[in-house]
């Protein structure tokens, strides 16, 4: 078995993206600019946030916080959103979600410009995703692709099981694992909670991307030895033993999986920081366009 150091190949791509910020900077071009909106205070939301603006620094990209009160009117952020769009100076943006149920995060994230759709969650960049075009993929199915590729997995035939059809992991991986080219020509099933014969359709995976959101669902009796099992769970689980009274638990039974195994990522330390540096590719590219 060989851990998928998620860790590890954020750092190398980290150090790649701060390579290319420098030769920009030396071209006269501007630092690449992300910035966020945040609204309320949600604890996952916060940290999710500063991670990325701190991974910003790291690079050598200019970042921008923009923090709303949870009782922020739809038009107030519909507002931000469009200021952010005419803003010369910041390349791409993201909008944290969830967002309070007064607010429809669909027309939140179709009024944000594509070309600053750096989460790529806006229709026309799911679109040219589907057609394989040209767009801005989502962060966290792009990291898995990234470490597919780094670690040389091979996924041409293979069948890949996502357990999870959200907009953000599983329904976009479904898409990318199933496109012409590497990483992808595989045979992909998507599976759900209505799906019937689930541990039947693990058994026969090659690759399993659990994304399911439920912490230790996937077991070793569901899975084929020699299979590759990428773990997309970041449940926060009540532990009082910890200083920060809660430890992230993946969607795979790690102890007991992983020994079957050709290839797991670990929760944390394997998807995770792979989608961060993924934002940061994204608002790279925007950057450069
Ligand atoms: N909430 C959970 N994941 C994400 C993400 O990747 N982007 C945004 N904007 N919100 C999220």
């Amino acid at each position: 078995m060989q851990l998928i150091d998620g860790k590890l190949t954020a750092q190398a791509v980290k150090q790649e993206i701060a390579e290319e910020v420098k030769k920009l900077r030396a071209a006269g071009r501007k630092q690449p600019h992300l910035a966020a909106v945040l609204v309320g205070n949600d604890g996952g939301s916060e940290t999710y946030v500063a991670a990325k603006i701190k991974a910003c620094e790291e690079v050598g990209f200019a970042s921008s916080l923009v923090r709303f009160d949870a009782s922020v009117s739809e038009q107030e952020l519909l507002a931000a959103v469009e200021r952010l769009n005419k803003d010369a100076d910041v390349d791409g943006f993201i909008v944290q979600l969830p967002l309070p149920k007064h607010i429809s995060e669909e027309k939140v994230t179709e009024a944000i410009d594509p070309a600053k759709d750096v989460d790529g969650f806006h229709p026309q960049n799911l679109g040219r995703m589907i057609t394989g075009g040209d767009a801005f993929v989502s962060a966290t199915p792009q990291g898995i692709m990234e470490l597919l590729k780094r670690y040389k997995i091979e996924t041409s035939g293979k069948h890949v099981v996502v357990i999870g059809r959200s907009n953000i992991v599983g329904r976009p991986m479904s898409i990318l694992l199933s496109l012409k080219g590497y990483p992808g020509d595989a045979t992909v099933t998507v599976c759900h909670s209505r799906t019937a014969n689930l541990k039947e359709l693990c058994l026969q995976a090659d690759i399993i991307v659990a994304a399911l959101g439920i912490p230790e669902f996937l077991k070793a009796d569901m899975v084929k030895e020699g299979a590759v099992v990428i773990d997309v769970g970041t449940t926060r689980v009540a532990a009082p033993d910890t200083k920060r009274g809660w430890r992230l638990k993946g969607d795979v039974e790690f102890s007991t999986v992983a020994p079957k195994c050709s290839y797991i990522t670990p929760v944390p330390g394997g998807v995770g920081p792979m989608t961060i540096v993924s934002l940061l590719l994204n608002t790279l590219k925007a950057a450069s366009k």
